[in-house]
């Protein structure tokens, strides 16, 4: 059995991506194939637990600082369990695997935000994950004034909405979003066949019909 494909999504929080992934999702299933798709942290039962600590704000209020290598190591036990229950299998027996966020969100975040730098994650990804990498990354890059805007508008709605606090992130400051914004374009230059950047401000729609055309041409026997 021919393995499958393995598809990210990556963005700062507020890019789109999410809905980029539902869209991408309906169309392949479509047409014919079996999707699986999850996001990280989270998409287990154990991830789901470790998301609720790291993006809760009062956690810290009970648990006390969360420590960036904390922070980081927590990511990546999530994505060790996702691989092994859910990503790993899905790929064997030939399905399309579409996950919002992965490894390089904890460059982005952990090593660019918080400063660890690129090469403790890149270490961290080898010991826990096997080093298992995307045939395709959608990076969703449109300039940084408009993702942050989106991010800020989008968590306060949520907040009011349902009462759920996931805005431990976004309490950060701006210049947190700087950096994770320059190491999203430091990984696009240094991988430019795995990550596709789309970084104008186009319709979903318009972006939708991009990332199909990507995947037809990478990936043909996916649209065949
Ligand atoms: P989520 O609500 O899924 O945000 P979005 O819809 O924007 O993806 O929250 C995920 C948050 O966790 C987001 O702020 C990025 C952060 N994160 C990391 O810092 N490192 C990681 O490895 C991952 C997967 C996520």
């Amino acid at each position: 059995m021919t393995r499958g494909y393995f598809i990210t999504f990556e963005g700062l929080d507020g890019s789109g991506k999410t809905t980029q992934l539902r869209l991408l999702d309906a169309s392949l299933t479509a047409a014919g194939h079996k999707v699986v798709s999850l996001r990280q942290p989270g998409g287990t039962v154990l991830g789901d637990r470790i998301r609720g600590i790291l993006l809760d704000s009062r956690s810290e209020d009970s648990l006390g600082p969360i420590a960036p290598a904390t922070e980081m190591a927590l990511m990546f036990a999530d994505r060790a369990q996702a691989i092994a229950e859910i990503i790993e299998p899905a790929l064997t027996v030939g399905n399309i695997v579409l996950c919002d966020r992965y490894t390089d969100s904890s460059e982005a975040y952990q090593g660019g935000g918080r400063q660890l730098g690129s090469e403790r994650i890149l270490a961290m990804h080898a010991a826990a994950c096997g080093n298992l990498q995307p045939d395709l990354t959608i990076l969703l890059l449109p300039s940084l004034e408009a993702s942050l805007r989106r991010a800020r508008r989008r968590n306060q709605r949520h907040t009011q909405q349902q009462g759920t606090d996931e805005n431990r992130f976004e309490r950060e400051s701006d210049e947190f979003y700087r950096r994770i914004y320059e190491k999203y374009e430091e990984i696009a230059a240094r991988e430019p066949r795995r990550v596709l950047p789309i970084r104008d401000e186009a319709t979903i729609d318009q972006i939708h019909t991009r990332i199909l055309e990507v995947i037809a041409a990478r990936l043909p026997s996916v649209t065949a």
